[in-house]
């Protein structure tokens, strides 16, 4: 009996489709680690969902179409999820998502209007969690669908996940809460950086980073779990009895004390969905999380039922996915720029890309390990992300089309702005200019002195420094005080009076405040929070520099690292020869600096500064807070004092609001500045 011939394409391709895509589900699912982007993941899905319904018998057992995630991975127990975790399936345009809502009419054959509640898709890990007479008792991952892992350790020690139900009503029942654990942007990123600085590979998203939160076995980062997200989005057992839509579920989880999406809403029909998905995609870039679309789903839980659900997807729900923010360039070059502390870092320039509401000219490969284990080569076509507010980042190259004779990148043995041999530390990942003296270390430690932060010094910027260490003008770092009207008109595009412009801001640069003198420095970790730390504590730079290590580490907020690197900073002659000739050039800060009028006025409170203030930066206000004595954090938790709120503060205000710390605005925070705040 002979089989009808199908293409062979048809065959091959299957096999090479559910191959791959069974491969990067490991990635992604269980290693966390994934090679390709979701858009590219969701593309092949699709082509193999095509294929294998037009050739049923070449169907194979092991497709991914037949299953909803990945199996559980070793070291958690196992978890029965007792109603499946289900997936949703994908509408990319606006055309599929009406043909969502007009298969849905069909289905129901109703011509009127179906409303659907709207929320933002969470770019985070599928969480189930069960209580107990009103308790939690476990808390899962998704795994396939059906079971997950046992992560409820971990889970415990995120903030925003309720460990007791709010309203004792449903005691006794068992009661089960789906949402996404999501790790914020912010969070993402200093996860990261610690990350690369260890030398280990970076998340591709915050997705990852929160499933790798979650299935942490060993050296547990409790901070990481802490400022995990939790948000809830359904109830799958206890639900109260006569509940009748989508949008009372979630009134009803905020009553039992979690956190849902600030933007959840009902839409009267599916062009109303659209103009929602559009005001979310507009505002994408401004949230603290990552959004990856708008989840649609039916208000009437009658409705929803009616609907039911396929194997891997319900019916009544889809994921409108936005564009994504991830596409594909090619690296003309990839230099090497030499930093402040000397570190070699490789950049790639790309040709330029237009991701996620940016174009991106360039991204960083950080050492050479990164550039290692990625492969990077000069030609490559490489596939580049950008998240939020996440700096751009090489995901991947697309190997297929590298051309012919390309070379593996090694960064240079020497400098390549003062041609001193590199080198790179045992057990470091960075490879640095050993010289101190390296103009392009020079030039960097310049700027930084110069910068808002430090000493503002008016009229010195980029270029002008560059002419200045160039022609040798300025040899090290005390130089820039002892520059002369003549010295500057004979530089490029400097006429006498903006020479004498420079003279004066330099002159007024001199007089500054401790913190701001220690900022200039330029010493390795530390920036504004340590030094008027190490300010407020030590009262002058003496005692900083003498300090011993236990000392500078009895001081709240500086660490083993801080420590190390200031006390080799001050171990180093040069640099107390440079603060000698720095002061006798006239470089000062009064005394009644040392101590801020209202001294440690604020110690022991707590602050989260968010939004967009009146008429100062964020970081003046935090400056202003720590000067005091006060503290401030990135989170909102019950150990906060005060949220000092602008305008458009994201979740920080809700979470403020909903554990009832008391919300500041910028004249609130004046009055607690001078001491003259009620509850101060
Ligand atoms: S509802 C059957 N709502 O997206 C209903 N899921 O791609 C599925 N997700 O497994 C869950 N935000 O982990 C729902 N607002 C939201 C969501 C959401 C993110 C995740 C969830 C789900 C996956 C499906």
């Amino acid at each position: 009996m002979s089989r009808p011939r199908k293409q062979p394409s048809a065959a091959s391709r299957i096999d090479e489709l559910v191959d791959e895509l069974n491969r990067h589900g490991r990635l992604y699912y269980l290693e966390d680690r994934p090679e390709i982007s979701d858009a590219e993941y969701d593309a092949m899905y699709r082509e193999l969902v095509a294929l294998e319904a037009n050739n049923p018998e070449l169907h194979r057992a092991d497709s991914p179409t037949g299953r909803v995630g990945a199996p559980p991975g070793q070291g958690f127990a196992a978890v029965e999820h007792r109603v499946p975790m289900l997936s949703l399936d994908n509408a990319m345009d606006s055309a599929e998502m009406l043909a969502f809502d007009e298969r849905n009419r069909r289905a129901l054959e109703t011509e009127g209007e179906i409303e659907y509640l709207a929320e933002p898709k969470l770019d985070g890990a599928g969480i189930e969690l069960v209580y107990q007479a009103g308790r939690l008792v476990v808390g899962s991952t998704r795994g396939d669908g059906r079971v997950g892992e046992d992560v409820s350790g971990n889970l415990r020690l995120c903030e925003t996940i309720p460990l007791a139900l709010r309203g004792g009503s449903q005691s006794g029942e068992r009661v089960s809460v789906r949402g996404e654990a999501i790790l914020p942007i912010a969070g993402f990123e200093r996860l990261n950086a610690a990350r690369l600085k260890r030398g280990l590979e970076p998340f591709a998203n915050p997705r990852n980073a929160a499933a790798g939160s979650l299935r942490q076995l060993h050296d547990i980062d409790r901070d990481r779990l802490r400022s995990l997200d939790f948000r809830a989005y359904a109830i799958e057992e206890g639900l109260p009895d006569g509940s009748k839509t989508q949008f009372e579920v979630i009134e009803t989880l905020k009553a039992w004390g979690f956190q849902v999406s600030p933007d959840t809403e009902v839409c009267k029909n599916a062009q109303a969905v659209i103009r929602f998905h559009e005001r979310l995609l507009a505002g994408r870039n401004d949230q603290p999380i990552e959004i990856d679309g708008t989840v649609v789903k039916v208000n009437r839980l009658d409705l929803q039922r009616e609907l039911g659900t396929l194997t891997r997807t319900p019916r009544w729900a889809i994921a409108f996915k936005f564009p994504p923010q991830q596409k594909t360039t090619v690296v003309e070059a990839i230099e090497v720029q030499v930093g402040r502390t000397g570190a070699l870092t490789p950049v790639a320039r790309l040709a330029p890309v237009h991701v996620g509401g940016v174009t991106v000219t360039s991204a960083s490969l950080h050492n050479q390990d990164e550039i290692d284990r990625k492969d990077v080569r000069v030609g490559d076509t490489v596939v580049v992300q950008r998240a939020g507010d996440v700096i751009p980042q090489i995901v991947m190259v697309v190997k297929d089309k590298r051309p012919k004779r390309t070379r593996r990148f090694k960064l240079p043995a020497r400098c390549p702005v003062c041609k001193a041999a590199t080198v790179r530390l045992e057990g470091e990942v960075v490879t640095r200019c050993p010289d101190l003296d390296c103009p392009a270390q020079l030039k960097n430690n310049l700027r930084h002195l110069a910068s808002r932060g430090a000493l503002d010094v008016e009229g010195l910027g980029e270029k002008l420094i560059d002419q200045l260490v160039e022609r040798g003008d300025v040899k090290r770092l005390s130089d820039v005080f002892a520059l002369d009207t003549a010295t500057l008109t004979a530089l490029e595009r400097m006429g006498e009076k903006s020479a004498a412009n420079l003279v004066a801001s330099l002159e007024r640069a001199k007089t500054t405040t401790l913190a701001r003198f220690t900022i200039a420095l330029g010493i390795r970790h530390v920036g504004e929070g340590v030094a008027e730390l190490l300010a407020a504590h030590f009262g002058d730079l003496e005692p900083i520099l003498a300090a011993s290590r236990e000392e500078l580490e009895a001081v709240e907020g500086v660490g083993p690292t801080i420590a190390e690197s200031l006390a080799a900073f001050a171990a180093d002659e040069r640099n107390a020869a440079e603060i000698a000739r720095m002061r006798q050039l006239g470089v000062n800060w009064p005394a009644a600096e040392r101590a801020p009028a209202h001294g440690d006025a604020l110690a022991g409170k707590t602050f989260v500064v968010t939004g967009t203030l009146a008429s100062m930066t964020r970081d003046e206000a935090k400056r202003r807070i720590r000067a005091q004595g006060g503290n401030v954090t990135g989170s909102v938790s019950k150990k906060t004092d005060y949220v000092v709120v602008g305008t458009d503060p994201g979740s920080k205000a809700t979470k403020a609001r909903e554990l009832g710390i008391e919300i500041l605005d910028q004249a609130g925070l004046m009055q607690i500045l001078a001491g003259s705040h009620p509850n101060r």
